[in-house]
C-alpha cells in the first residue's frame, strides 16, 4: 500500500522522505511572501505547540478562528508531498493567500533561499536531544508514512548518527543556532516553553509585532496547554485517519514533559548517548540545559 513506510533519500546529505526528495525541485524554487512566517524544527520539538499559539496570536485569542482546520491545513508543511490524506504542503500554499505561516522541519541549509533573502520571519524551537529522541520514536512507531523504528536500543544510535528522516538532530539545533543572528529568527526551547508559557508566549508576540491584552495572553495559554490541546480535534491529528496515523499505538499528544527520556534510557545508553552528545555539540554555544 502506497502509505506505507516511506524509503529516506539522501538531497545533499540529509536523509529525507522519497517524496520529498523526489519534488525536491519545486520544494526548493518555493517563492515565500516577505510577510510568510516561518515555524522551524526537528521533528517533535514543538512545532504543533508554536504553531497555535502563532495561530491565536494573529486572530486575537479568537478560538472560532483557530478551530477553522486541522494545523495542517491552516498552516501548510511546506516540504510535504504525500498522497493523501495528508495535504501536500506546496498544493495548500498554491491556493492560499499570503500572510502565511509555513511549517518546515528541513535543516537550515535546505530551507528555500526566498525565506531568508525577503526577510521573512522565522521562528524556530529546540527541544532537548534526548526528549526530542523519545518523542520521536513513538511517533514513528503509530505514523505509517514515517520510517520504522525498530528497536529503541538502535534508535538511539540512529539519531546519533543522524540517520533519521530530516537527518542529524546535532546539526539541526546548530545549523539555526549560527543563522539566528544574520536572519532574525527567533531561536526558542520547548524546555522554556514549559517552564514558563506566559514568558514565551509574549516573547512570540513581540516577535511578531503584536500587542495584545493580559487577558487575551491568558486565554491563549488557556487554549494552547497539553490538556486542551490533546483534547482539541483541530490540533490533535485525528484529522489523520487510521491506519495512517495509529494513535491507539502512541497518541500524537503523547505525554509534552521535559524529563520522559528517564523511563527510556537506561543508564548505560544515556552515558554513551552523553559521550558522544559532548564530541557532537563540541564548540557550539547552544544554550540547552544539561541538568535536565
Ligand atoms: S511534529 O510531528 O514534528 O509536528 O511534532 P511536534 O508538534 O513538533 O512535537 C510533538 C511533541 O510536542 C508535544 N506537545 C506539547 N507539549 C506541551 N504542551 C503542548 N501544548 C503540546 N502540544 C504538543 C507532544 O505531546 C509531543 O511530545 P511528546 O513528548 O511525545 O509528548
Amino acid at each position: 500500500d502506497s502509505m506505507s513506510r516511506f524509503p529516506l533519500i539522501p538531497v545533499r546529505g540529509v536523509p529525507l522522505m522519497n517524496h520529498i526528495a523526489n519534488n525536491w525541485d519545486s520544494i526548493w524554487a518555493f517563492e515565500p511572501h516577505p510577510s510568510d512566517l516561518l515555524i522551524a524544527t526537528y521533528p517533535k520539538a514543538g512545532t504543533t505547540w508554536t504553531q497555535e499559539i502563532v495561530d491565536l496570536l494573529l486572530h486575537n485569542g479568537d478560538q472560532e478562528v483557530c478551530s477553522r482546520a486541522p494545523t495542517a491545513v491552516r498552516m501548510p508543511f511546506l516540504e510535504i508531498f504525500s498522497p493523501p490524506p495528508i495535504p501536500s504542503g506546496l498544493d495548500l500554499l498554491k491556493v492560499m493567500p499570503p500572510p502565511r505561516v509555513i511549517k518546515t522541519h528541513l535543516p537550515f541549509q535546505l530551507v528555500p533561499q526566498g525565506f531568508w533573502k525577503n526577510k521573512c520571519k522565522a521562528i524556530y524551537v529546540a527541544r532537548n536531544a534526548k526528549d526530542n529522541l523519545v518523542s520521536y520514536f513513538h511517533f514513528d512507531r503509530m505514523n505509517q508514512t514515517q520510517p520504522e523504528p525498530g528497536p529503541w536500543d538502535s534508535y538511539i544510535y540512529k539519531f546519533m548518527e543522524g540517520k533519521l528522516a530530516w537527518g542529524s538532530w546535532y546539526d539541526h539545533v546548530k545549523g539555526y543556532w549560527e543563522q539566528r543572528e544574520k536572519n532574525n529568527i527567533l531561536y526558542l526551547f520547548y524546555e522554556d516553553m514549559k517552564e514558563n508559557p506566559r514568558r514565551e508566549v509574549e516573547r512570540i508576540m513581540r516577535y511578531l509585532d503584536l500587542s495584545l491584552p493580559d487577558e487575551v495572553i491568558s486565554r491563549i495559554l488557556e487554549l494552547t496547554s497539553f490538556k486542551a490541546m490533546k483534547e482539541n480535534p483541530m490540533a490533535n491529528y485525528t484529522f489523520i485517519p487510521m491506519p495512517v496515523f495509529d494513535q491507539t499505538i502512541s497518541p500524537f499528544m503523547r505525554k509534552g514533559e521535559v524529563g520522559d527520556w528517564k523511563n527510556h534510557f537506561t543508564p548505560e545508553q544515556s552515558q554513551a548517548f552523553d559521550e558522544d552528545y559532548e564530541q557532537q555539540m563540541k564548540g557550539s554555544s547552544v544554550p540547552f540545559r544539561t541538568h535536565i
